[in-house]
């Protein structure tokens, strides 16, 4: 080759990347525990794990081993752990009364949480599917989820939870209203540090199937969620979505699914600068693990480099089924 031409190439990219300390001066976004946010299922009895079949490595813990689990998060430096209760069926009615008590297992973990652990911020689903005999998110009358009365059992939920000690409460029911109503609610009944992250840009996804099976809503769900989650199309209106719940009184937001929907995260980052999270969902979690299984991808670097890429996209942080064991990769 002509040596002058080689000579005036004056940006060479390679010249930073050739040896590793060059490589991590020049890096722009890290990833660390404090990012990750670890969801749970939660299930009755004591001292006992089931495994969810479609998500290996994730199993259902009785109240006692998700407490072992706040621990672990703690000394792992992961701030956060969200709760999904497992509800026997014989609790689904069609009203969801369950939702409320203030002793169903979402806030006995609560309570258990933060007896034992203080320093772990609990975040709460706020949503009526795991009560629903519908499997549904809000209340269904003659096959169609009504809105203001789903938002009013939705306030009585939340309610319940604050009071149970949730740190964080996570509004994912997609209900038109409910950040507003809750958020009075919560101002007027004297909650007024809880904070709300709300499931602003929810898609009507097929990435939840796994999950559905770990909560048990597979079965009883009938029909979609099309009425009131997202159309994978649509952009402009996730945009919307997150300006509406801001304004209604959320303290973060969140884009679900997570890795086919970074271009959302962007958006809403961009056009915000609010503390925004995506949620790695568990469809997502088990493409991953189920090609790793096979031998098909190296497990832990997809998981590394799937969250990263939530961080360059712009997230604050991600709920993600692999927080313990990439939290202990990083703390390596
Ligand atoms: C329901 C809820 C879902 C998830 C979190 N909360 C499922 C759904 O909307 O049907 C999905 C999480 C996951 O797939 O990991 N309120």
């Amino acid at each position: 080759m002509d040596k002058k031409m080689t000579q005036h190439i004056a940006t060479r990219f390679r010249r930073l990347k050739r040896m590793g300390s060059l490589r991590s001066m020049v890096q722009e976004n890290v990833l660390t525990p404090a990012d990750l946010i670890w969801p749970v299922f939660v299930m009755a009895g004591s001292n006992e794990r089931a495994e969810v079949p479609s998500m290996p490595g994730v199993a259902r813990l009785t109240v006692d081993l998700v407490v072992e689990a706040a621990k672990e998060a703690r000394s792992l430096g992961i701030p956060a752990i969200c709760l999904f209760p497992y509800t026997d069926p014989s609790l689904k009615t069609q009203g969801c009364e369950e939702a409320w008590n203030p002793d169903n297992l979402s806030n006995r973990a609560t309570r258990a949480i933060k007896d034992a652990v203080p320093e772990i911020a609990v975040m709460t689903d706020v949503a009526l599917d795991p009560y629903n005999i519908n499997g549904h998110d809000g209340i269904v009358r003659d096959g169609v989820i009504v809105n203001d009365e789903s938002v009013e059992a939705l306030v009585k939920m939340a309610l319940a939870q604050a009071q149970a000690g949730a740190d964080i409460l996570g509004p994912s029911d997609m209900m038109d209203g409910r950040i507003g109503a809750m958020r009075s609610a919560l101002e007027t009944e004297g909650h007024t540090d809880t904070a709300i992250l709300s499931y602003a840009a929810k898609y009507a996804s097929a990435f939840y199937g796994p999950f559905r099976d770990a909560v048990g809503a597979s079965g009883a769900l009938t029909g979609d969620k099309k009425t009131y989650q997202m159309n994978p199309a649509n952009r402009e209106e996730a945009v919307r979505l997150v300006a509406r719940d801001l304004k209604e009184g959320a303290d973060m937001v969140m884009v679900k699914p997570g890795l086919p929907y970074l271009d959302i995260c962007r958006d809403v980052r961009d056009a915000f600068g609010a503390p925004t999270f995506a949620y790695q969902v568990s469809g997502e979690y088990a493409m991953l693990v189920a090609a790793a299984q096979n031998g098909w991808l190296d497990e832990e670097a997809v998981m590394l480099e799937s969250l990263m890429a939530f961080k360059r996209a712009g997230c604050d942080g991600v709920l993600t089924y692999f927080a313990p064991k990439v939290a202990k990769l990083l703390n390596a």
